[in-house]
């Protein structure tokens, strides 16, 4: 049995991959599975979490047992059901791979291809970042974990990448997935880095994405402890 450490704490993770519609049948969308997510909201609760889950697109996926679940579709979606989930949580996870663009029109009608018209562009416009947004409301004590996704390997500079983005993001731990052919999305293993603000580095070996959860929730109780010997 797992231990129950995480009793008392009201945590909220996001999963999945956003969709950002063109017109009625199309959309911008990305390969995340939501099962790194799931895999983090299922032990959650195994250690006695109360688990709020913000799904994106995981329709393939069996809810995970003891966890709230809210299915949302876009990023700004998204973004609006962990802000108010955020607002009452001690933990925030950003598992989700959230677009940062989305059409910047949505035709109400599916964009039809005619002989003589000219092959259309799409204009795309920012999404809201969510994590810096739960950065910026954060509540006094609360753990935000972020996630990085990055092309590339150790040599070609993936750690220096996200030791940048969690500067940037101001979140408390960042995992750092690289991702590409065969690597992270829609795999039943994943593997990385884990990276805390301060300062401490730990490489997480490849291995089920419950074993990656795992690794998260023990960085966060440690954090969630220290903070309450403060
Ligand atoms: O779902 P799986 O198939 O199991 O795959 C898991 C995964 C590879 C998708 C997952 O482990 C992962 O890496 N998720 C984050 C992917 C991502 O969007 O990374 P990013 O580097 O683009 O974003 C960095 C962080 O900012 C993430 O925590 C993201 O949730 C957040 N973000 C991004 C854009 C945005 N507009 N708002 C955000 O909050």
């Amino acid at each position: 049995a797992l231990p129950r450490d995480l009793e008392g704490l009201r945590v909220v993770v996001s999963a999945g991959g956003t969709r950002e519609p063109l017109d009625p049948v199309r959309h911008l969308g990305n390969r995340s599975s939501g099962k790194q997510g799931y895999a983090l909201a299922r032990v959650a609760a195994q250690r006695g979490a109360d688990v709020t889950l913000v799904a994106a697109h995981t329709e393939a996926l069996p809810e995970p047992a003891g966890a709230e679940v809210v299915h949302v579709s876009t990023a700004r979606q998204l973004g609006a059901a962990v802000e108010e989930a955020a607002s009452a949580a001690d933990v925030v996870v950003m598992a989700a791979a959230v677009a940062d663009f989305r059409p910047a029109d949505t035709a109400d009608h599916k964009i039809k291809k005619t002989e003589h018209s000219p092959d259309p562009t799409i204009a795309l416009v920012r999404n809201p970042d969510i994590l810096a947004g739960l950065v910026e409301a954060r509540r006094p004590g609360q753990v935000i974990v972020g996630f990085a996704a990055e092309t590339g390997d150790e040599q070609g500079g993936v750690l220096d990448h996200a030791r940048a983005k969690l500067k940037r993001k101001g979140c408390d731990l960042l995992v750092v997935n690289a991702v590409g052919e065969g690597k992270a999305f829609e795999m039943e293993e994943n593997t990385g880095w884990l990276l805390g603000a301060d300062g401490t580095e730990q490489r997480i070996p490849l291995g089920a994405k419950s074993l990656l959860a795992a690794t998260v929730w023990d960085a966060v109780t440690e954090l969630v402890r220290r903070r309450a010997h403060r």
